[in-house]
């Protein structure tokens, strides 16, 4: 029988703080740590992967899922390794090397808790670690569901994605790039994951163009508001909240959308963008009301 997610209406917080709950039970198990001397790089995969984030991606995971009635087993190993390869971008993306930060999830970064050596070797343990989750048997019974998984989410870490939007956002701290740049960065670094996220679970269901295409759209929208949302907080948030430092983007001299835009029109510009979301969803009608609560949530959250 298949074991769908959230079988019962309920509220968007209640849902995300599930889809943390369940993401966090299978993290645990899917990273432990040996009795052997390499256990200390475990120790610290378990220490930025488990640590206290919002879990917005596996959210979106499970939303994705649900609406095509996926199994929770298969979702939830997706929404796993979407985490884990978050979590290594943010252990790399504070080192001093990039932003060189000593605050993460209200905690020590990585590197300060353990050491930069660590801190690489544990960013590079739980990248590994999401492919190998996402080839298991456990993710889907079809060999080729799974490798369009592993493609997928290549794809959007890599230097196509994720990682050539990290060198882009370094370049960015000493040149002056104009919106157009500043928009394909954010959506590579920030955009290109969350894609692949609300995308998974028409994957695992197989489900029609046109249901993946109304889910792209979204995320397209969702990814680069999300940003945004993300260097407003660097401007008008506090570490107390974020768990983070604030005041880095201009400390850098990185170029954001805030710092070109300023304050107010970077808002209005995330707000366009939430507006725009939310409209891809009408195909899936009052199903997808979790995935419009959660693009609200994506610009409204002070975390
Ligand atoms: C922070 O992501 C890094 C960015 C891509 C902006 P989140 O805001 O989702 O961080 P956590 O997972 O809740 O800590
Ligand atoms: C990082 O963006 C996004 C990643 C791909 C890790 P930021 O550098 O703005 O993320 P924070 O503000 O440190 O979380
Ligand atoms: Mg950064
Ligand atoms: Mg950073
Ligand atoms: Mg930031």
């Amino acid at each position: 029988m298949t074991d769908t997610l959230w079988p019962d209406p309920l509220s968007f917080e209640q849902a995300l703080s599930e889809a943390a709950s369940l993401t966090d039970s299978l993290l645990d198990r899917l990273l432990v740590a040996p009795r052997d001397l390499e256990a200390r790089v475990y120790e610290a995969m378990r220490y930025a992967a488990l640590s206290p984030g919002k879990r917005l991606r596996p959210f979106l995971v499970l939303a994705g899922a649900r609406l095509f009635a996926v199994d929770r087993r298969c979702a939830l190993q997706v929404a796993a390794a979407i985490e884990m390869v978050h979590a290594y971008s943010l252990v790399h993306d504070d080192l001093p090397a990039m932003d060189d930060s000593d605050l993460r999830r209200g905690r020590p970064t990585c590197h300060k808790e353990f050491d930069e050596a660590t801190a690489i070797l544990a960013g590079d343990g739980l990248l590994t670690r999401a492919f190998e989750v996402l080839a298991h048997p456990d993710t889907h019974a079809d060999p080729a569901v799974r490798c369009e998984l592993v493609a997928a989410l290549a794809a959007a870490a890599g230097a196509a994605g994720m990682v050539g939007g990290q060198m882009i956002d370094l370049i960015a701290e000493h040149r002056q790039l104009d919106i157009g740049a500043i928009t394909r960065l954010q959506r590579m670094k920030t955009g290109a994951l969350i894609a692949f996220a609300c995308e998974a679970g028409a994957v695992l269901a197989k489900a029609p163009l046109e249901a993946r295409t109304a889910l792209r759209g979204y995320a397209h929208d969702l990814g680069l508001a999300f940003q945004i949302a993300d260097d407003l907080l660097d401007v008008e948030g506090s570490a107390a909240e974020t768990g983070k430092p604030v005041g880095a983007d201009a400390a850098a001299g990185k170029a954001t959308f805030v710092s070109i835009l300023g304050v107010d029109q970077a808002r209005r510009q995330a707000e366009r963008l939430i507006g725009q979301a939310v409209t891809h969803l009408d195909l899936f009608g009052a199903r997808a009301e979790l995935l419009g609560e959660a693009a609200r949530f994506v610009i409204s959250r002070r975390t």
